[in-house]
């Protein structure tokens, strides 16, 4: 593990008297004027490294030379970590919010270059985390050009939500991220939320041909009133960078709705087609140059679990029996059946200007049954193959986690298709193929009947494949623990399949965290059932019969978990096919 490779310059005379006079450290010098500080840069480096208290409030920092303040959580008393702060493009830093005393202004530091290596215990070995920042949402994705562009909601101004950008990492295979700079910062309209990105073959906005265009939701605050409406931004140098459209915005509400975002557009074979979370709607739009857009309905309301707050839909296709369904994503929050936030999916009919889901709106139905799998959107560009990634939190907790040097992982990205049982239509949701590349070694560990112990490689990063056939009216369990007895428990047991995190290590942050999921077996075809589990630093993913059901949780054991016990309570289960991987990228 390395430490950040910072800089330091050795602090000289410091006045802390406030009164105008000038505070400074060599090569950084403080000014006041009034309520704001002025941070003079006096060398060429290209980051001041801003220290950050995690309890602390947020002040306003910004370039001399810029329009736009982030929101800032400078330390008061202590240090929790560093941001980097560029300066390449101005020398001097406003700082308005700041006691006096705070311990950021002596604290600071300049840096030539940032390295933000991992220092943190609880990283994700294989799944996609932000080197540092904060990351929600996983938006804008795309396939263009043999490479995947993973934008998500970023901060690169500390490890809590604010100053949201679109962060950027490309991979070739889904599951090896290269992290690339932010790809659309926060700006004068707003924070930049969610959205999408499409290709545009045709040059219908006249952006440039094979342009990719980013929609995103600007959030802002005028008269102290929120307002969010969509906004474009372009690139020609295949998503590396954006220009912002200067006719933004180019969507407002027609009533002046203050939750009115996500937006996500697909072709609908002759025009654009938008969708937007309009509060507890779905607002549907249609446009040819992606820039004027004419509002066909709203649907969708009263659908699913209720209460809910709609956020990040999809709306996208699907086959199944020679013929093709169409499908309708809410990310709901609150509204988990878990409390918080969560994914359920429609599957139904959209003939152009509206979706009408098939049997009853209001039963709900979860594309992952765990608490921790939100934000879940499709990539654009994938052809024939309908990929979504989550995001791996909760809204309940996700600024508690016990990280510091970054907040947010996504989970592995999931695979969609249609199954139907009973008459019904579902969506499973398995784990890509990719994936399979991850397993460094396997250990096959044969089969058993009742019970059994087998104490694992390596294993922080591992996946187990195995099948269960549970005893009738009894229950079959595979249980993860550590010598702590910090403990994981799956288990089959009256219909349902059950994950339960409530001894599984840190728990204690947030109240909402300890916790039992379960799943309904009717979604699967019964008695034998296909587990495939994989297991990283702070997460469980469980794929039941290739997805019929998902469930992602979190967990935060203290040691790794380093013994599966298979268990049968009330008659004797077979698991069979028993093998494990160790996984690394
Ligand atoms: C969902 C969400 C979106 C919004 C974004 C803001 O998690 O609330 O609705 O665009 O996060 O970061």
């Amino acid at each position: 593990m390395k430490k950040w490779n910072i800089f330091l310059e050795a602090a000289t005379a410091v006045c802390m008297c406030g009164c105008g006079a000038g505070v400074g450290t060599k090569g950084i010098e403080v000014n006041w004027m009034g309520d704001t500080a002025a941070v003079n840069v006096n060398v060429a480096y290209k980051y001041l490294l801003l220290p950050i208290e995690e309890d602390c409030g947020e002040v306003q920092v910004k370039l001399a030379t810029d329009d736009v303040w982030m929101d800032v959580r400078l330390a008061e008393k202590e240090v929790d970590y560093y941001v980097p702060f560029e300066v390449s493009r101005g020398r001097t830093v406003l700082i308005v919010g700041l006691p006096e005393g705070a311990v950021a202004l002596e604290k600071m530091r300049t840096a030539k270059e940032w390295q933000a290596e991992n220092v943190e215990y609880y990283r994700p070995l294989y799944h996609h985390t932000p080197s540092y920042g904060w990351m929600n949402d996983p938006n804008g994705m795309i396939y263009n050009d043999g490479e995947y562009h993973l934008y998500y909601q970023f901060n690169p101004y500390g490890s809590k939500w604010g100053n949201m950008h679109w962060g950027h990492a490309v991979s070739r295979d889904l599951i090896h991220w290269e992290e690339l700079e932010p790809a659309v910062a926060r700006d004068t309209l707003g924070h930049i939320f969610s959205g999408n990105s499409v290709i545009d073959s045709d040059n219908s906005a006249g952006f440039g041909e094979g342009a990719i265009v980013a929609i995103y939701t600007s959030h802002g605050e005028r008269d102290g009133q929120q307002y969010e409406v969509q906004s474009l931004a372009y690139s020609l140098d295949n998503g590396r960078s954006f220009e912002k459209y200067e006719g933004n915005p180019v969507l407002t509400p027609f009533d002046g709705l203050k939750d009115f975002r996500d937006p996500k557009l697909f072709w609908d074979g002759d025009c654009w087609k938008m969708i937007v979370s309009a509060d507890k709607e779905m607002r549907l739009y249609q446009s040819n140059n992606l820039k004027e857009w004419e509002f066909l309905s709203g649907f969708g309301e009263g659908m699913g679990a209720q209460p809910c707050q709609y956020e990040c839909p999809d709306l996208f296709e699907l086959p199944i029996d020679g013929d093709t369904k169409h499908v309708m994503l809410m990310n709901i929050n609150p509204g988990c059946q878990w409390g918080g936030s969560a994914t359920e999916y429609f599957v139904g009919d959209f003939d152009g200007s509206g979706f009408k889901p098939e049997g009853d709106p209001h039963e709900a139905k979860w594309l992952d049954y765990g608490k921790d799998h939100y934000a879940a959107v499709t990539i654009s560009g994938t052809g024939d193959r309908v990929i979504a990634i989550p995001w791996m939190s909760n809204w309940q907790y996700a600024g508690e986690v016990p990280h510091k040097q970054f907040r947010g992982a996504n989970a592995l990205p999931r695979e969609l298709s249609l199954y139907k049982k009973d008459g019904k239509c579902y969506v499973a949701a398995d784990v890509v193929s990719e994936a399979r590349g991850l397993r460094q070694g396997s250990y096959p560990l044969g089969n058993a009947s009742g019970a059994a112990e087998f104490s694992l490689k390596g294993g922080e990063a591992f996946e187990i494949e195995l099948d269960v056939t549970p005893a009738a009216a009894a229950r079959a369990s595979l249980e993860l623990s550590n010598a702590k007895g910090e403990r994981v428990t799956m288990y089959f047991e009256d219909g349902r399949f059950v994950m339960d995190r409530t001894y599984s290590g840190l728990t204690d942050f947030s109240e909402h965290f300890p916790l039992a999921t379960w799943a309904p077996l009717s979604l699967c075809e019964g008695g034998t059932y296909h587990l495939d589990i994989f297991v990283d630093k702070c997460s469980v993913e469980a794929f039941v019969d290739g997805g019929r059901i998902a469930m992602t949780n979190i967990v935060f054991p203290t040691e790794p978990y380093s013994l599966i016990s298979l268990i049968s309570e009330g008659g004797e289960a077979k698991f069979s096919g028993i093998t494990t991987y160790g996984l690394s990228l």
